[in-house]
C-alpha cells in the first residue's frame, strides 16, 4: 500500500483539524495521484474534508461508526483493519493512506506500508498533528516541483538492509583481487557481521529477490542426512552442486577417482561423520541435540560452551569437492530455553549466495530448537572474506536498489522423532512478500 501525506517543513500536517496552508499545486497533485484508487483515511479527516473524494474508493476507518453516516457507493466504513483489507481485495485498484496522524501510524505500524509520498511545502506554519518518515525507509526520488518538493521512499527491511549495506561497503571500500575461479573479484576482509532476530517465528528469507525456500530446505535436510551424492538433489530438480562436481571440476580438484556429483568431504559428511578416514567418527548433529536438550531441561552444562558444528578439517581438505564456506555453526542456549546461532564463514559469494546461506542457518536453528523443545532466538552472522565477483558487480544496483519487505514466518508442523525425517509439507512458511525483479547471477566455480 501506498501512503501519500504533505508536511510542512517542520513535520507539521495539520492544525485543529484542518490543513493549515493552501497549495493549490499540491492539491492538484493529490487529485490527479489518487483519482481512481481506493483511499484511506481517519475519521477525523472524513470529518475535516466533509464528504466522499469523488472518482475514488473511500474508506473511513472509525472505532464508532457515527448513525448520521451511512455507506453509499465507494463509501465505506471500517473499525478494523481485517475488514479493510477484504474491500481492498475485491476492487483490485491502488491504495493510498491518505492520514491523518492516526491512520499514517496504524498501517505504518502494521507495516502495511511500501512506498511514502510526502510533499514537501515550503512553510513553517503551526501545527498540532505531525508526521515522520520512520527510520526503515530510503529515500529514493527527490523532485522539485515549484511550489513543493516531491519526495518518494521505499520501505527497507532494516534486518536485510544489513545486507544492502555490506554490498555497498564492499563496493566502496574492497580490494580488487585475484581469486581461484579467475573471474576476479572486490574483497573486503573481516568486517562483515549480520544478525537477525528468529523470535515469534520471524525467518529470515531475502526478499529483495526471491530465494527458493524448497531448495533451502532440501538442501539442508541433505546435508542433515549426511548425504553427499548429489544426484540427490538433482533428482529433485536441484541443481546447485552440479557446478562444483562436474567430472572438469571433481578433475581439476584431483578428485579424479571420484564419481561425477559427488561432494565427497562434503557438509553432509562432516555433519554426521566427522573425521571418518581415521576409522573413528563424529556425528556432530546427535550430538548437539542431545546437548541442546541437556542444557535446556538443566541436566548437564558440560557443552554449553562446546555447541559447535564444524565443516573444517584439515586432514580432508584434498578431498572435498570444496572446502565449506559455512564451516563453523555454534550455539547458545539462554536460561529461559532459548536458541541463537553463530554462523562463521570463511568467504562468501556475497552477490549470489549469502542470502541462502543466512537461510539455511536459520532454517537450522528452527528444526534444531524443534528438536530439542528450545525457542529460536537470534542468528548472527559473521563472514572473514566477503566479496563481490567482478562479473556480478553489473546486478549490484539492481540489488541495492530493490524493494525489500517484512520477513516471512516459519512454524514447523510437525516433529519427528528422527531429525532426519522432516518433510518439505512440515515446514509452513507465511507471507513470504518479495521483489519480483529478475537478477542474474552467474554461479563461478
Ligand atoms: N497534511 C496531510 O497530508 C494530511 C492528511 C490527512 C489529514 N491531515 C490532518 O490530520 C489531522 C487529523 O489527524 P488525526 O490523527 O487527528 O485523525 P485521523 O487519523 O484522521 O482520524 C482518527 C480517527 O480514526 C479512527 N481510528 C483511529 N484508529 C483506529 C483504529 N485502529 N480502528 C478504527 N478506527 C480508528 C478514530 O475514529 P473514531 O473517533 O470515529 O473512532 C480516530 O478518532 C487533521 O488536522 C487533518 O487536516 C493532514
Amino acid at each position: 500500500m501506498n501512503l501519500i501525506v504533505a508536511t510542512s517543513t517542520h513535520g507539521g500536517i495539520g492544525w485543529k483539524n484542518t490543513i493549515p496552508w493552501s497549495c493549490p499545486d499540491d492539491m492538484r497533485h493529490f487529485k490527479s495521484f489518487t483519482m481512481d484508487s481506493i483511499v484511506i483515511m481517519g475519521h477525523n479527516t472524513y470529518k475535516s474534508i466533509g464528504h466522499p473524494l469523488s472518482g475514488r474508493v473511500n474508506i473511513v476507518m472509525t472505532r464508532q461508526p457515527s448513525k448520521n453516516e451511512v455507506e453509499q457507493t465507494d463509501l465505506y466504513f471500517c473499525t478494523d483493519i481485517y475488514h479493510v483489507l477484504k474491500i481492498v481485495h475485491n476492487y483490485k485498484k491502488p491504495v493510498f493512506i491518505m492520514g491523518g496522524s492516526e491512520i499514517y501510524s496504524l498501517f505504518l505500524n502494521n507495516r502495511l506500508i511500501s512506498t511514502i509520498y510526502l510533499s514537501e511545502i515550503p512553510t513553517d506554519v503551526e501545527c498540532d498533528v505531525f508526521f515522520r518518515i520512520p527510520s526503515h525507509f530510503n529515500l529514493v526520488s527527490d523532485e522539485n516541483r515549484y511550489s513543493f518538493v516531491l519526495k518518494k521512499y521505499i520501505y527497507v527491511n532494516p534486518e536485510e538492509g544489513q545486507y544492502t549495506k555490506l554490498i555497498h561497503d564492499i563496493v566502496e571500500s574492497g580490494e580488487r583481487v585475484h581469486d581461484r575461479t579467475g573471474v576476479g573479484c572486490v574483497t573486503l576482509f573481516g568486517n562483515s557481521k549480520l544478525e537477525f532476530n528468529l523470535q515469534n517465528g520471524q525467518y529470515p528469507l531475502f526478499t529483495h529477490r526471491n530465494i527458493p525456500f524448497r531448495h533451502v530446505f532440501e538442501e539442508l535436510m541433505f546435508f542433515i542426512r549426511g548425504e553427499t551424492d548429489v544426484n540427490i538433489l538433482r533428482n529433485k530438480n536441484i541443481h546447485i552442486w552440479d557446478g562444483n562436481t562436474t567430472r572438469q571440476a571433481l578433475d581439476a580438484n584431483g578428485l579424479h577417482d571420484v564419481p561425477e556429483y559427488t561432494m565427497v568431504n562434503g557438509y553432509g559428511e562432516h555433519w554426521r561423520r566427522f573425521g571418518s578416514a581415521k576409522g573413528r567418527y563424529s556425528d556432530q548433529i546427535m550430538a548437539l541435540i542431545e546437548n541442546i536438550r541437556n542444557i535446556r531441561q538443566g541436566r548437564d552444562y558440560k557443552f554449553a560452551r562446546r555447541l559447535i558444528l564444524s565443516s573444517w578439517n584439515p586432514d580432508t581438505l584434498d578431498r572435498c569437492a570444496l572446502p565449506g564456506c559455512h564451516f563453523s555453526y555454534q550455539f547458545h542456549v539462554s536460561q529461559t530455553g532459548e536458541l541463537s546461532c553463530l554462523l562463521y564463514q570463511r568467504s562468501s559469494d556475497v552477490a549470489l549466495a549469502l542470502g541462502w546461506n543466512i537461510a539455511t542457518a536459520a532454517l537450522l536453528t528452527f528444526i534444531l530448537a524443534d528438536q530439542t523443545g528450545t525457542i529460536p532466538k537470534s542468528l548472527h552472522v559473521c563472514v572473514s572474506n566477503a566479496h563481490i565477483y567482478t562479473n556480478h558487480l553489473a546486478e549490484i544496483d539492481t540489488i541495492k536498489t530493490s524493494r525489500t519487505f517484512a520477513f516471512p514466518r516459519l512454524y514447523i508442523s510437525r516433529t519427528p522423532s528422527n531429525i532426519t525425517d522432516y518433510t518439505f509439507e512440515d515446514m509452513k512458511l507465511m507471507a513470504y512478500h518479495y521483489n519480483k525483479t529478475k537478477i542474474t547471477l552467474p554461479m563461478n566455480v
